[in-house]
């Protein structure tokens, strides 16, 4: 961890903000207008902050926007960057360090995820229960900064129980149909074969994805309570006979947006 890296860009961003964050939000593919609804909004394009990377995805915007949401003075991550993109893992999770130097103590991660579970249907939400990084590459790999955290960190707990239990309430409380299950990480950007969607079946998987793991892994080791949330944009091959294509992802995600900006915000109005 370059600790000049992060202090550079820790600093450009509180100079900036009227308020410490306390919640960090990093917004998956066509997930990223939550961040229209923050008030009073202080916005950074990734671009300008040291340090940080220039994000390269369709649907995408790139920017960090901080402010008020729901009563809680968040930073959200208007897209994020990708392993499949080329950046070394360091780099896709440097944002989370600089949001943890910054001062949040929780942080919601989402995405768009293809279903693997076969009950589950494309425009579902799911809790992130539990993940499984198929993808044999850990952003911790390298010294340890001790400041940063332990060495092995323990992932038993890697999605915080308490904020499963509000977010389980919150949907209750909406009548959302929100399910749960197993998150996969794989590399992409290749989307899996049919024979990898039922590896991943027999392996406990509920959803795959390209990313969340190892900004969840980075969290972790920061000592962040984590809250996963993934939107089913699509089934994974070979579930249903068709082809997969990020338009659909793109397609899905924006009609189950108000149901999902509605959630996030009655989690975070109950985090005030
Ligand atoms: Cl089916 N696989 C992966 N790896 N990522 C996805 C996806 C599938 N659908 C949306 N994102």
């Amino acid at each position: 961890m370059k600790s000049k890296e992060l202090q550079a860009a820790t600093t450009f961003i509180a100079d900036q903000l009227a308020q410490q964050p306390k919640v960090g939000l990093i917004l998956g593919s066509g997930l990223g207008m939550l961040a229209d609804e923050i008030e009073k909004p202080t916005k950074i394009k990734y671009e300008d902050i040291p340090g940080f990377p220039v994000s390269t995805v369709e649907g995408h915007a790139g920017q960090l926007v901080c402010g008020e949401l729901k009563g809680v003075y968040v930073i959200a991550m208007q897209g994020r960057f990708h392993y499949y993109e080329g950046y070394g893992l360091e780099t896709v999770t440097f944002p989370v360090r600089v949001m943890k130097a910054l001062g949040i103590e929780k942080l919601i991660v989402t995405n768009a995820a293809g279903g693997v579970n076969p009950s589950f249907e494309p425009g579902n939400l799911m809790l992130i229960t539990d993940h499984i990084n198929n993808a044999a590459q850990n952003p911790l790999i390298g010294p340890n900064d001790a400041e940063q955290g332990v060495r092995f960190p323990d992932m038993s707990t890697a999605y915080d129980r308490d904020l499963q239990k509000l977010a389980k309430e919150v949907a209750s409380e909406l009548k959302l149909d929100l399910k749960e299950g197993v998150y996969v990480w794989n590399t992409g950007p290749s989307y899996e074969t049919p024979a990898e969607i039922r590896m991943l079946q027999t392996m406990g998987a509920d959803a795959v994805g390209m990313s969340t793991v190892p900004e969840v892994v980075v969290a972790r080791h920061a000592s962040i309570d984590v809250l996963g949330i993934s939107c089913i944009s699509n089934m994974a091959a070979g579930i249903l006979d068709q082809p997969l294509n990020h338009e659909e992802v793109i397609e899905t995600t924006e009609k189950v947006r108000e149901a999902f900006l509605d959630f996030v915000k009655a989690i975070l109005a109950r985090l005030a």
